[in-house]
């Protein structure tokens, strides 16, 4: 183990692969192996996994159970469940499913406001305003997302300002929390940088880096040294946006758990059982995990 100066003691994993991971799933994975595999992620040290959406069941299929799967959750204490949250229709179902926390996401592109919300850049707000309000009066915590943070498909590159715009308007609406995401992973380390510092408030943002150009990592560390402590990952580097086809995997857990424990930052995650959550969950979808770290720690027969 080996310390770097300038890094946080601790970081805490938000696990997408429930939702993000398995939203892109071409086959539906059925509601029993959904319960087992997040039961699975608590068991390994996971204090905060992202269990599904509460969208228009016919623009994510692969999510459509979000009932019946809390239903099944056997929620263990001091685990948060969060849930992605598009409009009022979705916090009614996930209120009426028990839900303590929710996510909205928003886009920093029109393009993608377009094609993932049915919205305009602007709009988007008219429909997550009320959603965050009543989902505040309800003793709810909320977090925020922000996508397509370095570039869109569409337009290129995104303006660090307008990024810092749609953020600053989630955080203002009373998000605990706002996770800037590279839906198609085409971020690097400098870029990264600018914008944590563009916002001025790392203790508030998480970061959501996709691997697909290989920087996720490399990013991971510039966000870890401009003061973000909370990191978004995906078990074995599953996952991927059905709205943006060039979003691939998210960074991979395993990989991210594989670093932080070199620079001796504390994740409270057991190694072992994430791996072999992996490979459990690989056998299910019928592909080996896309995870350089789960390959390598995985016998060859
Ligand atoms: P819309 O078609 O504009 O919806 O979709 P609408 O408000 O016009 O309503 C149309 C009908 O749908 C109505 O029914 C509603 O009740 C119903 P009708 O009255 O006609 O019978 N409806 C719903 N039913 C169930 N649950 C709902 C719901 N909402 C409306 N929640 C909408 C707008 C936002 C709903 C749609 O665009 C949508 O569901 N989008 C979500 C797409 C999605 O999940 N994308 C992937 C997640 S985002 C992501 O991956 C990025 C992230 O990972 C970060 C990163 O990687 O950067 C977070
Ligand atoms: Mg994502």
């Amino acid at each position: 183990m080996h310390r770097l100066d300038g890094l946080p003691d601790r970081v805490t994993v938000y696990e997408v692969g429930p939702r993000d991971g398995l939203q892109n799933e071409k086959a539906v994975v059925p509601v029993e192996v959904k319960a087992e595999f997040i039961d699975r992620l608590a068991d390994a040290g996971h204090r905060v996994i992202e269990a599904t959406s509460f969208v228009h069941p016919t623009w994510v299929p692969q999510l459509a159970d979000s009932a019946d799967l809390l239903a099944r959750l056997e929620r263990r204490p001091g685990v948060r469940y969060p849930v992605l949250v598009p409009n009022l229709r979705g916090l009614d179902r996930a209120l009426d499913s028990g839900v303590e926390e929710i996510a909205v996401f928003a886009s920093a592109t029109e393009s993608f406001a377009n094609r993932n919300l049915n919205r305009g850049l602007d709009s988007q707000f008219e429909m997550f305003e009320p959603v965050v309000a009543r989902a505040l009066e309800h003793g709810l915590r909320v977090r925020a997302y922000v996508s397509m943070v370095f570039g869109d498909p569409w337009e290129g590159p995104t303006p660090v300002g307008q990024v810092v715009a749609v953020g600053r308007r989630l955080l203002d609406l009373g998000c605990h929390e706002l996770s800037l995401g590279d839906t198609i992973g085409v971020g690097t380390p400098g870029h990264a940088t600018a914008l944590i510092e563009a916002f001025g408030t790392p203790e508030r943002l998480a970061v959501h880096f996709h691997d697909t150009y290989g920087q996720a990592l490399a990013n991971t560390l510039a966000a870890l040294r401009a003061g973000v402590s909370t990191i978004d990952a995906s078990t074995g580097g599953i996952g991927g946006c059905p709205y943006a086809e060039s979003a691939t995997g998210n960074l991979a857990t395993e990989d991210l758990v594989w670093m932080l424990r070199g620079l001796g930052i504390e994740t409270g995650l057991d190694l072992d059982k994430l791996v072999a959550t992996s490979v459990w969950l690989a056998e299910r979808l019928g592909r080996p995990s896309p995870s350089r770290v789960v390959q390598a720690l995985t016998p060859k027969d």
